[in-house]
């Protein structure tokens, strides 16, 4: 087992990364909760796979739970699933002191952690994320919200938990287009600042298909330690924490026009990624082998490198909605070289129009 810290003041909180902690998950949730009952918000596939053992290690310490299930989905990360967490911590009379814990992926953390925030000004709140992509992104950082009918993530807060509890044996169970899905975002952290651990991947792509248990450990922590690092220097991204969306302003566009569901979130940003690789290499920075070479890792991780034919007008419109879009300049992150990424203001639509064609099938 090991633990990270994340460095945030007075706000900082621990990152235990092991296998079989859920059946202990007492050990580390007992000293931490003020009421002697906590909440646990999960969903329809998490609940019957992991809710009976965290139930079950809570007891060992005399502490109850109050289950609250979600439908499955990302179109139910919606205000209804955000409200019916409030309903249910109402009608059981939880208190500012309640624990809210969320046990799933990262549409369970990202709902669960903005009813935290905001049940009774703020409880609060454990992540136990059970998928690799909520494991090395979503459960670290405090990023909590629901979708906007007009855009993904419109509504939220930024919300630190008071801890990480990552479980490796959850990823057993989990579908295999998921994980590679969790292994885009791994690729990214090894692209942005750590030419060492891309090499890594390289070499231990394999291992980690193949759910090897050393593997997987050592791969969530490099992931979770770079993100570590950069929230603590720039919680709320005004700066470098922007870096963590390499591949995400191609890839939002993609998710929203293809369809929510049809791609994956972690499908969207490799070949966003491509995306912006491709934007890289015409600014000089990459050449074609650097290219190709970010390609064949996420090729082997069986994720997607190119789109079908699409509508570029539609897609550009698409990343002008964009988080990033500030003072109506949209902004994008781009490699400088494999392992050095960085913020650069887009330099005009026919930049946009390259990078999306280059990625684009005939
Ligand atoms: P998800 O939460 O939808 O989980 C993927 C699927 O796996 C779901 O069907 C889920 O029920 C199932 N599942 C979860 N754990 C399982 C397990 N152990 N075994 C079997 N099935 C399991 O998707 P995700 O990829 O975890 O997260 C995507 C969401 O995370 C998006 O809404 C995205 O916006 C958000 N996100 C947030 C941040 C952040 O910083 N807060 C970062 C990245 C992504
Ligand atoms: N997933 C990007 C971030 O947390 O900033």
């Amino acid at each position: 087992m090991q633990t990270l810290h994340l460095d945030l003041g007075k706000h900082s909180y621990p990152i235990h990364i092991g296998h079989g902690l859920l059946d202990r998950a007492h050990e580390w949730i007992a000293p931490l909760i003020k009421t002697p009952r906590v909440a646990i918000v999960s969903n329809e596939t998490v609940a019957p796979l992991y809710l009976d053992r965290l139930q079950n290690a809570l007891e060992k310490s005399g502490i109850g739970a109050l289950p609250i299930i979600l439908p499955e989905g990302e179109q139910h990360k919606t205000v209804e699933s955000w409200l019916a967490i409030h309903d249910a911590l109402l009608a059981a009379r939880c208190e500012r002191g309640t624990t809210l814990i969320a046990l799933g992926g990262g549409v369970v953390g990202d709902i669960a952690g903005f009813a935290a925030a905001t049940f009774q000004r703020g409880i609060d709140f454990i992540q136990i994320p059970t998928t690799l992509l909520a494991q090395v992104d979503s459960s670290v950082g405090g990023k909590t919200g629901i979708n906007h009918p007009r855009g993904k993530n419109m509504i939220g807060a930024f919300y630190q938990p008071r801890m990480v509890l990552i479980d490796t044996d959850a990823l057993a169970t989990l579908p295999a287009r998921e994980l590679s899905a969790g292994l885009a975002e791994v690729i990214k952290y090894g692209l942005i600042r750590n030419t060492e651990f891309f090499v890594w991947l390289e070499n231990h792509l394999d291992a980690l298909l193949a759910g090897d248990a050393a593997a997987l450990q050592y791969a969530i922590g490099q992931s979770c330690a770079c993100k570590a690092e950069i929230v603590a220097a720039d919680e709320r991204e005004t700066g470098e924490r922007a870096l963590l969306n390499l591949g995400h302003t191609f890839g939002h566009a993609l998710e929203a026009e293809f369809g929510y569901g049809n791609w994956l979130h972690g499908e969207a940003v490799a070949v966003g990624t491509m995306m912006a690789a491709a934007a890289s290499k015409a600014r000089g920075w990459l050449n074609d082998a650097d290219c190709e070479r970010i390609a064949r890792l996420f090729e082997r991780a069986h994720l997607p490198v190119r789109i079908p034919p699409a509508d570029v007008e539609r897609l550009i419109d698409w990343m002008r909605g964009d988080k990033k879009v500030a003072s109506g300049k949209l902004r994008l992150v781009l490699l400088e070289a494999i392992g050095q990424a960085a913020v650069h203001p887009a330099r005009d639509d026919e930049e946009l129009q390259t990078a999306l064609t280059a990625c684009m099938d005939d």
